[in-house]
């Protein structure tokens, strides 16, 4: 076999085979296969596409590039929810306390922040001394005493993943529904949970723009889900604006326990609550979805133990808890040198239109990474004083910058371009499209 005839034939549109398809990822996991003509393969499946039955041997075929992961040491009916990114999105770190407040078992793997959107393995870091990297065994126990670990992706467990997902970040192959599917589903079915929530994303801060495109995504990774026997739902959800106010790590630190403690923004605490709902009820702890989501909304806003079991395992993972131990006020949290407001030129309703931008300002402030090796700010980020639909005043603060980084007259403008302000209340705004299952 050769990876040219193989590249030709996804150039013209044909199907592959699993023999071929095995040829491609293994050779390209060796070391067999260059970059370019794996990126031109890339390529070609960018324009041509993969039928249903070519991304489950593609996902197959990643997932036995490397370990898959045997919880049954672990008790309990294991977990996992993935979101394919987003701007704001903090839901995973409150959604994995929740559920486990109800005894399931969040054995998670998470990935770092990407092109605008944020990661929660950078959030977790916010936390001085919290390991991302721990054995096997280690991940287990941690799971067992606090039903709770979530770690970053290993180099054992689908390396091919690794591999190809940075050469996609280069070949402007990142947003291909084939490769999403198979490079989201690889790693959720190689880290063995019984159930798995997807939130796909959709929307101007979402790699899926549009709501077709998201369901295919959707429908494509539930049917994949289902092949490997797993109990799976996909929501499809709006990131037509960041999720919740807080865009960065530390001040996304500090939402989530706002949220724990049940004062969290009502964007954030529904879809953390749907998708609790969900886990809940693939492991069967409740008869229905809407008797499981009015549990985790009176647990989130009428209990301690949420904000407890986030706390048990962030301190048995390794963190300093002393980050969130004075929550008075975001100023001190996050003790950067610069903090500017964007305060509205005008009177009327506040429209978030370019959700995409404020993701890139928030590394532009330090909160993310414009190439691999670059270290973070933990500390940057942005607070959205108003959001789309809220009424602002001439002279009011529209948005908060937290930076240790020299702010330009750029700046000012990239944040204002982000909103705009109308005469007329924009639309109410619809959180879930639709849940697919
Ligand atoms: N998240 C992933 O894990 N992979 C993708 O390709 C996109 C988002």
């Amino acid at each position: 076999m050769r990876l040219l005839d193989l590249i030709e034939k996804k150039k013209n549109g044909q199907e592959l085979t699993q023999e071929e398809i095995k040829f491609i990822i293994e050779g390209y996991t060796n070391g067999v296969i260059p970059d370019y003509q794996m990126s031109a393969f890339l390529m070609a499946v960018f324009f041509q596409s993969m039928s249903i039955t070519e991304i489950s041997y593609l996902t197959d075929a990643m997932i036995q590039s490397g370990e898959v992961y045997d919880l049954s040491a672990i008790n309990g009916f294991k977990v996992d929810k993935h979101s394919s990114g987003g701007v704001g999105d903090k839901v995973s770190l409150i959604y994995a306390p929740l559920v486990a407040s109800f005894g399931l078992k969040v054995a998670k793997m998470s990935g770092r922040g990407l092109g605008q959107t944020g990661g929660t393995i950078d959030k977790l870091e916010s936390f001085p001394g919290f390991k991302v990297e721990i054995p096997f065994a280690e991940f287990v126990r941690i799971v067992n005493k606090t039903n709770i670990s979530i770690i970053a992706q290993s180099s054992n467990i689908v390396p091919a993943d690794k591999k190809i997902y940075a050469l996609r970040d280069v070949t402007a192959t990142v947003n291909s529904i084939p490769l999403i599917a198979a490079s989201i589903m690889c790693k959720k079915i190689a880290t063995g949970s019984d159930g798995i929530v997807l939130d796909v994303k959709c929307g101007n801060g979402a790699f899926m723009k549009s709501i077709s495109e998201a369901k295919q995504l959707a429908e494509i990774m539930v049917g994949i889900g289902k092949h490997f026997d797993k109990k799976i739902a996909a929501e499809i959800t709006n990131m037509n604006q960041p999720l919740g106010r807080a865009i960065g790590n530390a001040i996304e630190i500090y939402e989530v326990v706002k949220t724990l403690q049940g004062e969290g923004p009502d964007d954030l605490n529904y879809i953390v609550c749907e998708s609790a709902a969900l886990s809940l009820c693939q492991a069967k702890l409740f008869p229905d979805f809407d008797s499981a989501f009015k549990a985790c909304q009176d647990k989130l806003h009428n209990s301690p133990e949420p904000l407890t079991y986030f706390k048990n395992f962030i301190q048995e993972q390794g963190g300093d808890l002393s980050l969130i131990s004075d929550l008075s006020s975001l100023d001190q949290i996050l003790k950067v040198k610069n903090k500017v407001e964007i305060k509205a030129k005008e009177t009327g309703f506040v429209e978030i239109i370019d959700t995409n931008a404020l993701g890139l300002l928030s590394v532009r402030l330090g909160a993310g990474r414009n190439t691999k090796e670059e270290a973070i700010d933990h500390h940057a980020g942005i607070y959205l004083n108003k959001k789309t639909g809220e009424f602002v005043n001439e002279g009011e603060v529209v948005m908060t910058l937290y930076t240790n980084r020299y702010i330009t007259e750029p700046v000012y403008e990239w944040a204002e371009s982000t909103f705009k302000i109308t005469d007329k209340k924009p639309k109410d705004y619809e959180l879930v499209y639709e849940v697919i299952q």
